[in-house]
C-alpha cells in the first residue's frame, strides 16, 4: 500500500481494483464510507499516483462539473484525459453503436467515464469492454459518483451522516442525482422529507423500496413547514430535457425559489446542498449564506473523484 494509505484496509482497496462504477446500489455502506475515507486522504495533497494512465471521457449530454472535474482529478493524479464533450463531434453522429464506440476506446485508455440520456446505457458500456467504466449520469436512472461527493459534503459540513434528516426539493422525478443519493442514504440511519410538485413526486417504486427499508420519510409540496427542521436540503434544477412535453415543463420550471427570506422560516443550522446547474431555484442572494454548500460540494468533486480513479486504478494498492 502507498504510504499515506497504509492503515486503510487492502481488502477493501483489492475490492475496488478494475471495478466499475456503475450504479450507486452496487456499494455497500462499507464501501461507500471507504471511499470518502480515501478521498479524505486526497484533501490538499497532490499525489501522482496514476502516471502514464488514461482516462477517457465520453460525454453525450452537456456536462461541466462532472466532466471537467473527472480531468482535473486525473490530472491531479498524474494522468492524461481523452474524450468528447458533444456527440455531433464522435463517430455516433455517423450512426456508431455505444457498444462499438467503447470496443475501439478501450484501446487508448485506462478507465472511461461515460454519461447519456439513455438509463441502463452505462451498463451496456461496462459490458462492452474489461477496462472499468464510470457512470457520469445515464439518463433519469443514476450518477453514483455525484452520490460519492454528495455523501462526502454531508459528512464534511455535519460531521456525520446517521441521524440527520435529510430533505430533497425540486425534480424528483428525473432527477438522477435524486435518485443514487435516497438510494445510498437507505444504507443510513436517516429521515427523508420529500418536497416536490405532485407531477414531480420520487417515482412510486422507490417510495415502496423506503418502506421496504424501514427509512422514515414524509412527502410535501410547499417548502415550508416541511424544511423548518431539516439539517439539509438537497435542492435541485427541474429537468427540462426528460420531459416528453416541455408544457408539463412550463407549468412547473419555477414552482420553487430558495432564498434569504425564505431561510429565515428555518434553523440556523440548515445546510443547503445542489448537484448545479441551477436555473432559478436557488438566489444568488443565498451564495454567501454560511450553509449554502453547493460551490464547496462541487469543489469535492475532484477530490472525491480522485479517490475513484486511484482506487479503481489500482494506484494506491
Ligand atoms: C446533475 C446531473 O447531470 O445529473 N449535474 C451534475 O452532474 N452536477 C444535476 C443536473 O443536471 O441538474
Amino acid at each position: 500500500m502507498h504510504e499515506h494509505f497504509r492503515d486503510l484496509s487492502a481488502d477493501m482497496t483489492h475490492s475496488f481494483l478494475g471495478r466499475n462504477i456503475v450504479s450507486a446500489r452496487d456499494f455497500t455502506r462499507e464501501e461507500i464510507l471507504f471511499v470518502l475515507d480515501v478521498a479524505e486522504r486526497f484533501e490538499n495533497r497532490h499525489l501522482a499516483l496514476l502516471p502514464g494512465r488514461i482516462l477517457a471521457t465520453l460525454f453525450y449530454e452537456p456536462s461541466t462539473r462532472t466532466r471537467l472535474s473527472f480531468e482535473a482529478a486525473m490530472q491531479r493524479l498524474g494522468g492524461s484525459c481523452l474524450g468528447f464533450a458533444d456527440k455531433g463531434v464522435s463517430s455516433v453522429a455517423k450512426g456508431e453503436s455505444l457498444s462499438d464506440t467503447i470496443r475501439v476506446v478501450e484501446a487508448y485508455c485506462d478507465v472511461v467515464v461515460i454519461r447519456h440520456p439513455l438509463e441502463g446505457s452505462a451498463r451496456v458500456a461496462a459490458e462492452a469492454t474489461p477496462k472499468p467504466v464510470i457512470n457520469g449520469g445515464d439518463g433519469a436512472n443514476q450518477h453514483p459518483t455525484q452520490t460519492m461527493l454528495d455523501l462526502y459534503t454531508i459528512r464534511k459540513e455535519k460531521d456525520r451522516i446517521d441521524g440527520l434528516k435529510v430533505g430533497f426539493l425540486g425534480d424528483l422525478k428525473y432527477g438522477r442525482a435524486v435518485h443514487s443519493l435516497v438510494e445510498t442514504l437507505c444504507h443510513f440511519d436517516v429521515n427523508l422529507t420529500l418536497i416536490s410538485p405532485e407531477s414531480l413526486r420520487l417515482p412510486e417504486a422507490m417510495l415502496e423500496s423506503l418502506r421496504q427499508k424501514d427509512i422514515p420519510y414524509r412527502e410535501a409540496v410547499e417548502i415550508l413547514p416541511a424544511a423548518a427542521d431539516l439539517d439539509v436540503l438537497y435542492t435541485t434544477r427541474i429537468q427540462k430535457e426528460r420531459f416528453p412535453d416541455l408544457l408539463d415543463y412550463e407549468r412547473v420550471k419555477n414552482v420553487y425559489q430558495l432564498n434569504r427570506k425564505l431561510l429565515e422560516g428555518v434553523g440556523p443550522d440548515l445546510t443547503i446542498m445542489h448537484p448545479l446547474p441551477r436555473v432559478t431555484e436557488i438566489s444568488t442572494d443565498l451564495d454567501d449564506y454560511p450553509r449554502a454548500a453547493y460551490f464547496r460540494q462541487a469543489a469535492n468533486g475532484v477530490t472525491v473523484r480522485q479517490a475513484i480513479l486511484a482506487l479503481v486504478l489500482g494506484g494506491i494498492a
